[in-house]
């Protein structure tokens, strides 16, 4: 047989078995894997999380770009210890295509881990550590939710403007709560203000009696505090017991007061906090969320639920740009980069990092409502310190 014959039926059958692998990989399921927390004190923010994600796939009715959604969960149980052997099992075991996750930030490092070596797509719902869009940042990682700095950086500005001149933070000792108490310590005292103390408990302690009485002592204009699902409802409860809610102004990022307010009551009325969602937006496409939301699980949405949602219309933007097929990785992630996502907090867009670039609200608690007062911070973008992408 001449070169030229089987060079043309190579050609002809590695177009025939090119062609029926690509068109076998795009009608294969494309796989999920949620890593969220199910149990422990940020489990609410994990359900939550997994809500908003389930009803944008389900209202696309499970197909995106061509291929079925095929979702596998895992409950990470917000420790770290176990997160190394979690995102092992999605991704070695389950073979998931992507994966979605976490809340809490020192188990969301393990996956960033596992994403850088092994090249899958995460998208980060909730951690907010810097080092995922700073240092670590990489293009198959994405982030629908927030760093640290962000919400409390725009507190910060906006405890100084309604006057406070002395603060204290309060949160618990992990990257996260670090970060967001000296995002708040920055802003704040950019504008004037000075933060007098920085008290720390370890995750997931909510024995919070004896900072509350130093706090007491110090007697600074106002307190900040970083704590979320289980421990933010104790929080408020105690601060309020304590006798220090009337005399020593309480702010946050709003995850205090987020999806905790029928545990809280009395106690969080009138609490301000400053966040990237808010009750009240009244946009259409808010509404429309929220009916939705609420149709499928007879609850309001959160901050949390929304953040799961952008995460499915995120990756819904990279499956659509690549009709489903996604060994066309680049053109996927720079169709994902490149995207102003229409969430229910206001359209968003990301940046060179992949965080989002968004308004900071400014809430204030009403019955069982975080309402939206006012703008903090317009198209606030993280620094992303470190990040050489
Ligand atoms: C975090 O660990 O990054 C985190 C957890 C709960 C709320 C906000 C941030």
């Amino acid at each position: 047989m001449g070169f030229s014959v089987k060079w043309r039926i190579a050609a002809v059958l590695s177009g025939v078995f090119g062609f029926v692998s690509l068109g076998s990989a795009q009608a294969d399921p494309y796989r999920v894997g949620l890593m969220l927390p199910a149990t422990g004190t940020y489990a609410a923010l994990g359900t939550a999380i997994e809500n908003g994600f389930r009803l944008y796939i389900d209202q696309r009715e499970g197909k995106i770009g061509g291929r079925t959604i095929e979702i596998v969960t895992i409950d990470d149980e917000s420790n770290p210890a176990k997160a190394t052997d979690n995102i092992n099992r999605l991704i070695k075991r389950d073979r998931v295509d992507a994966v979605v996750g976490t809340v809490h930030s020192g188990v969301a490092m393990a996956m960033v881990r596992a994403a850088q070596s092994t090249g899958t797509l995460l998208i980060i719902p909730n951690a907010g550590a810097a080092a995922f869009t700073g240092a670590l940042c990489a293009p198959n990682i994405f982030r629908t939710s927030f760093t640290n700095w962000q919400p409390a950086y725009a507190m910060g500005v906006a405890a100084a403007e309604r006057g406070a001149q002395t603060a204290v933070t309060i949160s618990w000792r992990y990257a996260s709560g670090e970060e967001s108490a000296n995002g708040f310590k920055e802003g704040f005292e950019k504008h004037g203000g000075k933060v007098i103390d920085q008290l720390y408990l370890p995750f997931p302690n909510v024995e919070f009696q004896p900072l509350l009485t130093r706090i007491a002592s110090l007697r600074p204009d106002a307190t900040y505090a970083f704590f979320a699902g289980g421990g933010a409802v104790k929080f408020v409860n105690d601060y309020g017991a304590a006798g220090l809610k009337d005399s020593i102004a309480l702010y946050s990022p709003g995850f205090l007061t987020e999806g905790t307010l029928a545990g809280q009551g009395q106690a969080a009325q009138g609490l301000f906090s400053v966040m990237h969602y808010a009750d009240g937006l009244d946009t259409p496409k808010d509404n429309a969320f929220r009916a939705a939301y609420q149709d499928a699980y007879g609850v309001v949405p959160d901050v949390y639920s929304v953040q799961g949602y952008d995460a499915a219309q995120l990756l819904a933007i990279g499956l659509e740009a690549v009709d489903g097929d996604t060994s066309r990785t680049e053109s996927m992630y720079a169709a994902m980069s490149g995207a102003t996502i229409d969430s229910p907090r206001g359209p968003f867009t990301l940046s060179r990092a992949n965080n989002p670039v968004q308004t900071m609200y400014l809430r204030q608690v009403e019955g069982l409502e975080n309402k939206v007062i006012g703008i903090a911070t317009a198209a606030l973008e993280d620094p992303a310190v470190g990040c050489r992408m």
